[in-house]
């Protein structure tokens, strides 16, 4: 059988949840399981991470898989609700919602008493200068007078751009909604990512809500797991499956864009774009044979990679990483121009998958 086989692991979610837990020790844990938990299965996932205080998500479908298999601690919404519809479920099924513009809080206040939603927590966001969503500060300390008015328990939420970085936006952000949460107090608060939680230990509040994390990836560019003291949940792997000789000036795969230069053995791997595997190969990248690193030649096909193992032992059926604990899935994405999180969430659905 073609090996392909995506591996997570329980254990190393639950000890990046523990970081996060001596991270930020007073507040209450949201853990981002959106896009089904970063791509590592959401049924699998929600299991190990049982000590968190509650879950987040991007929409209405992902909070009720979450309540359909049988788990009761809270949901946040965290782009909102899509129609008057939705707004309905949300208040029956008791989720929690951000709202980021008027029609929700009309949505919200319409239908309150139909559902006997007072005390629903309502998470409020601040456009502080994303520009994605949310309320501008100007108007936003309206709209939470008005819902507390109407008995909702509010969070003020916003979202860093750039928590990964020093970029000057940051201050900014930071300013506002320290400005807002002090207008509108008692409030709750929620502002941090995974960057922000190792950044800004001030700025923790309420509620933290990682999520790359969480997974054992990094959020920041400089700086990688290890350092952070996490653990990859995540192995992909693979198998060799054939074995070639080739002579200087032979060329491998399509395009022939890898010509050898001297006489070299090449590995072929079975796993390619088909199952996930980027083709984008902007600078050298490696594998893992035995936690030692092994170059990638010439392109990405949709089954097959192929390798250089003249300087190795190699056989049919030895396995391969492509990422996990020695081949971090940051260093697989900067050497294809893009981010873990986006390979993390974009695997196919080939890969067999299993649970450690
Ligand atoms: C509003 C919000 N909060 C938290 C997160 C988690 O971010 P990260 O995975 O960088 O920790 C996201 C991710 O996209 C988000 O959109």
């Amino acid at each position: 059988m073609r090996q392909a086989t995506v591996y997570i692991d329980s254990e190393a979610l639950q000890y990046n949840l523990n970081r996060v837990k001596q991270l930020a020790p007073h507040s209450k844990i949201v853990s981002m399981v959106k896009a089904n938990a970063y791509g590592h299965g959401v049924k699998d996932c929600l299991a190990a991470l049982s000590a968190t205080d509650a879950f987040g998500v991007a929409c209405l479908e992902e909070a009720l898989e979450i309540r359909q298999l049988g788990y009761t601690q809270p949901i946040t919404l965290i782009e909102g609700v899509f129609s008057e519809d939705e707004m309905t479920q949300v208040i029956e099924q008791k989720l929690e919602c951000v709202v980021h513009q008027n029609q929700q809080i009309e949505w919200l206040i319409t239908h309150k008493e139909r559902y006997n939603a007072l005390g629903l927590k309502v998470w409020v966001k601040l456009n502080s200068g994303m520009n994605r969503l949310g309320f501008k500060a100007t108007e936003i300390i309206e709209v939470i007078q008005r819902l507390k008015s109407h008995d909702f328990t509010c969070v003020l939420t916003m979202h860093f751009a750039n928590a990964d970085s020093d970029h000057p936006l940051n201050e900014q952000q930071k300013n506002q909604f320290l400005q807002v949460k002090q207008a509108c107090e008692p409030i709750l608060a929620s502002c941090c990512n995974s960057a922000a939680i190792y950044k800004y230990p001030e700025l923790h509040f309420d509620f933290v809500r990682p999520g790359i994390m969480l997974y054992g990836a990094t959020p920041f560019a400089d700086q990688n797991v290890h350092a952070l003291d996490l653990k990859p949940v995540m192995s992909f792997e693979a198998e060799i499956i054939a074995l070639n000789k080739i002579q200087a000036n032979e060329c491998v795969g399509y395009g022939s864009t890898f010509t050898a230069t001297q006489p070299m053995n090449i590995a072929i791997v079975s796993i390619g774009y088909g199952d996930g595997y980027p083709r984008a190969y902007i600078k050298p990248n490696f594998v893992a044979i035995n936690q030692q690193l092994v170059p990638m030649i010439g392109r990405v096909s949709m089954d097959m990679i192929a390798i250089d193992v003249t300087h190795i032992q190699a056989e049919i059926g030895t396995k391969v990483e492509l990422w996990g604990k020695s081949r971090l899935v940051d260093d697989v994405a900067a050497a294809n121009g893009t981010i873990g999180y986006e390979l993390l969430c974009r695997l196919s659905q080939r890969p067999k998958r299993q649970v450690t």
